[in-house]
């Protein structure tokens, strides 16, 4: 019986992952597939590095091009992550005819449109279900699942990380900083977690499904983005009081002016939401067909079985097209690339919505006044509105908390920024959107 056999590039976590799926669930695999899942090598960067018991010793190599420029493998996996080397890596697997599979979101998303052509053009399969929501099958569903829908809307709660931080301030009124240092010590952050904190992994990730939702040619650069960093503990109080909590939301939505509305950022979610039961690394998104109405999908985002768990789909369906020769058999991204839309991005400006704003002021006659008259002036109507009570002696500062009604996001920003040249306003100005439709 033939075999299919990979080149796994890449032995960290999701690696070591797919060497211990491979190995547990070899016999229903094989019955699945038809044929065995042999792997002929397994590249990682640092010799002498130790690595998991079920890691075959005899199959490590430090060099990508024993994979790459090996004629037998059918398939590279490539688990390394990030833009270079893999990204060259990716290209020249491809460029010789080998089908791809990767859980590299950060590469797709950036890189995405070329590797697709190039496979298209090559007559090879490039799959990549880990990279948006590790173990979620969201990619499938969209591809093939949906393929009878149009997708108005893709909302979710995309990152574990940004929520494991938001779910431990939120259950111990911790603040961010001793959140994320509880992250890290758990191991759901990495020692340098920019890209998890500032919304860019969502970003990375948000791009990918809305590129799939709405058959549209898109990047990072389209997506509005924000991060957690500036939540703080106070805000996860006051929101509470008000009935929501604070997430990191991803939004793609398909306006009816034929724009897209296309966000990452906090944001208040009412607290009886589905969403704002989705706590730690757990991911959830909401996907709304015009046909289906609206459906969830939730699970572990993260972590190393759910991860391999989709790349070994991912392979089971790649070596499925090698047996029949059937590469390319499903366009990857629902359609050919050269029929991706071209889209119409909606400036973050024009975005409307309910708002969470947060003033930090001197607890003195006439401050709330002033910044009630310049939140009129500028058309923000406000909804409710909390003042804290003092807590400590008569110089300290105080919170002031307004919900506004919906508002345009320009007109708001431009209040705030004149709101805080006010006397009396001791530092700039929080706002947080609020998401009803969560
Ligand atoms: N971890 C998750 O839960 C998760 C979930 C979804 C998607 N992903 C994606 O999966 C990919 C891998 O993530 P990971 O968490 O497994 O990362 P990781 O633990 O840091 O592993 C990366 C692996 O790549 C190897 N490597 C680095 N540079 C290399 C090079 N130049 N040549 C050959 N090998 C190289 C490393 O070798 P050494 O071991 O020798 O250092 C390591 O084995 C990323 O794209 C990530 O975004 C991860």
């Amino acid at each position: 019986m033939r075999a299919i056999r990979i080149g796994l590039l890449g032995c960290g976590v999701v690696g070591q992952g797919i060497l211990r799926l491979l190995h547990e669930h070899a016999g229903s695999l094989e019955r699945r597939l038809g044929a065995p899942i042999e792997v002929r090598r397994v590249v990682a960067k640092t010799e002498g590095k130790a690595r998991a018991h079920h890691v075959p010793a005899e199959l490590l190599a430090f060099d990508a091009e024993s994979v790459l420029g090996d004629p037998e493998i059918d398939v590279v996996v490539e688990v390394i992550g990030g833009l270079e080397p893999a990204g060259r890596y990716v290209r020249t697997a491809l460029e010789r005819g080998k089908s791809v599979v990767t859980a590299n979101k950060f590469l797709l998303a950036e890189e995405g449109h070329a590797l697709f052509e190039l496979a298209e053009e090559r007559g090879v399969d490039l799959y990549f279900e880990a990279a948006v929501c590790g173990g979620i099958p969201v990619i499938r569903v969209l591809r093939e699942a949906l393929v009878a829908d149009s997708v108005v809307a893709v909302r979710g709660i995309v990152n574990g990380t940004s929520n494991y931080i938001l779910s431990r301030m939120q259950q111990e009124k911790i603040d961010y900083a001793v959140a994320l240092a509880a992250a890290q010590e758990a191991g759901y952050a990495e020692a340098d977690p920019s890209l998890d904190v500032n919304g860019g992994d969502a970003t990375h990730k948000l791009t990918i499904l809305a590129t799939l939702a709405f058959g549209a040619k898109l990047l990072p650069s389209h997506v509005t983005t924000e991060g957690i960093e500036h939540i703080s503990a106070i805000d996860m109080k006051m929101a509470e009081r008000f009935g929501y909590v604070i997430k990191l939301l991803a939004t793609a939505r398909s306006l009816p002016v034929g724009l897209l509305d296309l966000r990452v950022h906090p944001a208040l979610v009412p607290q009886s939401s589905v969403l704002a039961s989705i706590h730690g690394a757990l991911n959830a998104v909401y996907l709304e067909g015009a046909m289906l109405g609206p459906s969830l999908l939730s699970g572990y985002g993260a972590g190393a079985m759910p991860t391999a768990m989709s790349v070994v789909s991912d392979l089971v369906d790649v070596g499925r097209n090698i047996l029949r020769d059937a590469r390319g058999r499903v366009p990857q991204r629902t359609v050919p690339s050269q029929l991706l839309l071209r889209r119409e991005v909606q400036p973050a400006g024009m975005h409307v919505s309910p708002y969470y704003l947060r003033f930090s002021v001197m607890d003195r006659p006439n401050v709330i006044a002033k910044i009630a008259s310049v939140l009129g002036a500028f058309d923000v109507a406000i909804h409710q509105m909390i003042q804290e009570a003092r807590a400590a002696g008569p110089r300290a500062p105080v919170n002031v908390v307004v919900l506004t009604h919906p508002t345009r996001d320009d007109a708001l920003r431009s209040a705030l920024r004149e709101i805080q040249m006010l006397s009396g306003i001791v530092e700039a100005p929080r706002a947080i959107r609020i998401e009803t439709a969560a």
